[in-house]
């Protein structure tokens, strides 16, 4: 098969929801028609589960939870699809936004009782952000739910982004039948539990056939009339360039649990979802259909046994094929490393691969050489844009509590910073350090890791700042003038980049006017 036939025939998306919506029965539903597990309850849910705040071995067992479930590839009608799961918890959001940065378009589930939420909320700026085509899933329509045309406006007025229905649910939980198809006239009939994964569908390609009512009664079927005739003339026909370019989001409806519009949903996707898309390296747009291999690591994981401090790290291809065995180029190093150890997730199984094409994520063996963010290349300079990190909610100093393993705590600091677990500031005065997170739990997550994969034992001290705005200046006099007056709250990333620590809004809004020749931003790239 040809690169550009490889690359074709790809789909690498993310599913998001708020927790409990049901992302992972569908995962789990998803995996089942392609055949890459063949029952239920295999797929193991990746929520932190806060009643287990305490119990440290289950966070870790949790943690291994999420390695094993983070991508997911899969065969279905000759397609190979790359399924990434995304942590629910809003603690781990940082993880979330990275790994849709390694997505070519993302389905959101929602669940038609409780409506949009504030996790769906936020996973959906970072995908207006990208300009990331969605499709949304409403599941759990065995139940009382809100009505369709109100979930319809919900969400097009809390996520800022227009719908499309594509299916039409008839009735809502007692009274649930099924859904009819706009998108292929079509109609499935729902049988409650069922789980037969190929559901029959019934032609209906007029809708004004007598059969409808022998299908679904008389009442049903005038209601459907009215509502297929009201969204045809609202709607009209998807434009699928509205998708793509993430301005209108194609609607199902469904159960997931009982395995009702999945494959539809699926189908449907195949069928307009984009292939992997090329991605920018520094100012240069690369394709995928390029020959030379590149590609970036949006996700670093480390082993949880302290033995073997081995880590993985998820590379997304970008371009070109990736060749087990070859010399890469690691652009921020700047030297050649020859990949002897690559993996890819089949389902929950990782196996050796030889080859991988763009849109692919494998894992890369590393033993401390990646950061997120890293790039590979053939020997072209670089790095891959789009993986920034925010400026942080919470603020704590480090606090050293056994001088003896100073060593420990920093080189424990510098990898799980590497693996983006936190944000590192180093202020220029004295030698304080500050971690930043946007989630209480990942400080506990942190004590606890330093003290059981690296030995070192670290407080952390609450601290009065606000935000960390990464500064720049067209007039580096003016920029000197503004490192000299706040030489107190000037700190540097992780990367050496300069950030000034604002301690309160008001505080930063007065230093915004009296320094105005000073560029302040929220994200690490600008
Ligand atoms: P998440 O990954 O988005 O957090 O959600 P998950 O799939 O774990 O689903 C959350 C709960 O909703 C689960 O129930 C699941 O069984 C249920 N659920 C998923 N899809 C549907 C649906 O279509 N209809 C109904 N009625 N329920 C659905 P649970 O009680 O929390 O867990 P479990 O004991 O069933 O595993």
């Amino acid at each position: 098969m040809s690169l550009v036939e490889e690359i074709a025939k790809r789909r690498t998306f993310g599913i998001i929801s708020h927790p409990d919506a049901g992302k992972t029965t569908l995962t789990e539903k998803l995996l089942l028609f392609g055949g890459a597990i063949q029952k239920a309850g295999a797929v193991k849910s990746n929520k932190i589960d806060m009643h287990a705040r305490s119990d440290w071995m289950e966070i870790e067992k949790q943690r291994g939870i999420s390695v094993a479930t983070s991508v997911m590839a899969f065969e279905y009608e000759g397609s190979k699809i790359n399924l990434l799961d995304t942590p629910g918890h809003q603690d781990f959001a940082e993880d979330t936004y990275r790994t849709l940065t390694a997505v070519d378009s993302v389905v959101m589930v929602v669940d038609c009782v409780k409506g949009v939420e504030i996790q769906t909320e936020k996973l959906m700026e970072v995908c207006r952000m990208r300009s990331t085509p969605v499709i949304s899933f409403i599941n759990k329509l065995d139940r009382e739910g809100q009505d369709p045309y109100d979930l319809l406006d919900e969400i097009e007025s809390k996520l800022d982004i227009k719908v499309h229905p594509l299916s039409w649910p008839i009735g809502m939980g007692k009274s649930f039948q099924g859904v009819y198809s706009l998108y292929d006239k079509s109609l499935r009939l729902f049988k409650a539990g069922q789980q037969q994964l190929h559901e029959e569908a019934t032609k209906l390609e007029d809708i004004n056939s007598p059969e409808l009512e022998e299908l679904i009664g008389e009442k049903d079927a005038a209601q459907l009339r009215e509502d297929v005739e009201f969204l045809d003339g609202v709607y009209g026909d998807l434009d699928r360039s509205d998708y793509l370019s993430g301005v209108v989001a194609p609607v199902f409806f469904g159960s997931a649990i009982n395995n009702f519009g999945v494959k539809e949903l699926l189908d449907t996707f195949l069928r307009i979802s984009p292939e992997p898309k090329g991605r920018k390296l520094d100012e240069r747009d690369v394709e995928p259909s390029e020959n030379k291999f590149s590609g970036f690591v949006f996700k670093i994981h480390a082993n949880m046994d302290p033995k073997h401090r081995n880590r993985l790290a998820f590379l997304r291809v970008c371009s070109g094929k990736f060749e087990r065995g070859s010399n890469y180029f690691h652009t921020r190093q700047d030297k050649k490393f020859r990949i002897s150890q690559a993996t890819a997730f089949m389902a929950q199984d990782k196996e050796t691969i030889d080859e991988a094409y763009p849109g692919d994520i494998i894992g890369l063996y590393d033993t401390g050489h990646f950061k997120i963010g890293d790039t590979l290349t053939e020997g072209e300079k670089g790095v891959y844009r789009g993986i920034p990190s925010f400026s942080p909610e919470i603020f704590r100093e480090v606090i050293n509590r056994d001088a003896m393993k100073t060593k420990q705590l920093e080189k424990g600091l510098k990898q799980l910073m590497d693996e983006g677990v936190a944000q590192l500031f180093s202020y220029e005065l004295g030698a304080r350090k500050a971690v930043g997170t946007v989630g209480q739990l990942q400080f506990e997550v942190i004590q606890y890791r330093l003290k059981n994969e690296y030995g070192a034992s670290a407080d952390f001290a609450s601290m009065q700042l606000y935000k960390a705005c990464w500064i720049s200046a067209k007039d580096p006099k003016k920029l000197d003038e503004f490192l000299a007056s706040k030489q107190r709250h000037i700190a540097k990333d992780k990367e050496g980049k300069l950030v000034f620590m604002a301690e309160s809004k008001a505080w930063l809004q007065m230093v915004q006017e009296n320094f105005p020749d000073i560029d302040y931003h929220f994200t690490s790239e600008f």
